[in-house]
């Protein structure tokens, strides 16, 4: 059944049940024929409600702080993989608690806190994070691997022997990759790090596996992971990704304020910030896709988006539609799940869109709404 966007609240986060586990179907059919594990990152997806359904597919989360390894081991439970690019020392003691296994930045943190860790009650299995100096990608805001990187710890740096009682090694320079670029990154880490790998006990190749995506060839990943695991049959493989869980599960729903013209495009004013709310189209930056929209065309009524906030770049576009916009009207942004909430900001006291679910038995569950207080309490 098609939602029908008049009857709910704007603006609004909907998480559209039915696609999510779509996705997560096709995550469940990777580990079963592949034998790999595969983690949520929270850092991309973290909406709890809806951990009920994900805890179905998934054994467990990735964490990248002390609050979503909170999160994780309070409202996911399983394994809670943990890595932070640096861990304070305030903060060490909890992490060692909660982590099911923990990932170092560098030697020198590694160093830093191995007495402690191994001092722990519990049995976490501590790795450290290793940096291929490959990844396929050109932004370098998102590049793990550009030259200066502060992200992992490179082959010379490591020499001959890891250093005693590391478990395991984590890699991650991948994003909305496909498998041809985990192919290569494999074959790197077999030419630099192989002489590693038969004393460990497990390799996490991170996130940015876009598994979920239409174009992605499943059953070259399959052979890729099959054929690695028997190599390697001392390793358990884990796999973390964040956007394939939530790539093109929901939408942001938005209203139309006001039209302003301009001595170029006329601007439709929406009651949602690009900037605060989906920041990602800045930063990348990309042109999300509007529902009912078509490319800028002319001789179509054609607008930019608006943001709510008084910056002056809060603004994505352009975007053509068969009749004009006006106050009132609604304009649903895709794939707004993963990514979105988990960045939001109050930026200019901007109220922060609802939550909600658009379940598989077409009802719709408003989550949770945001006021005045959401804002206060990130102040002082
Ligand atoms: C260490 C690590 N693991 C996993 C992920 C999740 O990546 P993605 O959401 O692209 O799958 C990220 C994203 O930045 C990451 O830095």
């Amino acid at each position: 059944m098609a939602i029908d966007y008049s009857a709910l609240p704007s603006p609004c986060f909907i998480l559209d049940e039915r696609l999510l586990r779509r996705n997560l179907a096709i995550v469940r059919e990777v580990q079963d024929r592949t034998g790999v594990t595969i983690l949520l990152a929270l850092k991309g997806f973290a909406m709890f409600s809806a951990f009920p359904l994900l805890r179905q597919y998934l054994s467990g989360v990735t964490a990248s702080s002390l609050h979503e390894a909170v999160l994780g081991s309070e409202e996911f439970g399983g394994d809670v993989h943990v890595y932070c690019p640096a861990y304070r020392p305030q903060e060490i003691g909890r992490l060692l608690d909660l982590g099911s296994h923990i990932t170092f930045n560098s030697l020198s943190q590694w160093e830093r806190y191995r007495t402690e860790l191994q001092a722990s009650p519990r049995a976490i299995s501590p790795g450290l994070r290793i940096n291929p100096g490959y990844s396929p990608v050109t932004t370098e805001l998102y590049n793990p691997c550009a030259p200066g990187s502060r992200l992992g710890v490179s082959a010379t740096q490591l020499g001959e022997k890891l250093p005693d009682g590391i478990e395991g090694l984590h890699i991650h320079n991948l994003c909305e990759s496909d498998s041809r670029a985990l192919e290569f990154t494999l074959r790197l880490v077999e030419r630099d790090f192989g002489r590693f790998l038969p004393a460990l006990r497990w390799l996490n190749l991170g996130g940015g596996h876009l598994m979920t995506g239409e174009e992605y060839d499943l059953e070259h990943l399959y052979s890729l992971l099959r054929d690695f695991r028997s190599r390697y049959p001392n390793l358990r493989l884990v796999l973390e990704p964040g956007s394939a869980i939530a790539w093109r599960t929901g939408y942001l729903l938005a209203t139309v304020l006001d039209i302003v013209p301009t001595a170029e495009l006329p601007v439709a004013m929406l009651d949602v910030s690009i900037a605060a709310h989906m920041p990602d189209c800045l930063e990348m930056p990309y042109r999300p896709h509007i529902q009912g929209a078509l490319e800028a065309t002319s001789g179509l009524p054609t607008y930019k988006m608006g943001g709510l906030s008084c910056l002056a770049g809060d603004v994505v576009g352009d975007y053509s539609f068969k009749q004009p916009l006006k106050e009132g009207d609604r304009v649903v942004f895709d794939d707004m799940i993963h990514y979105t909430m988990v960045k939001t900001t109050t930026f200019n006291g901007i109220n922060l869109p609802s939550i909600g679910i658009w379940r598989e038995d077409d009802r719709f569950e408003l989550i949770r709404e945001f006021a005045y207080e959401d804002y206060r309490n990130r102040l002082s």
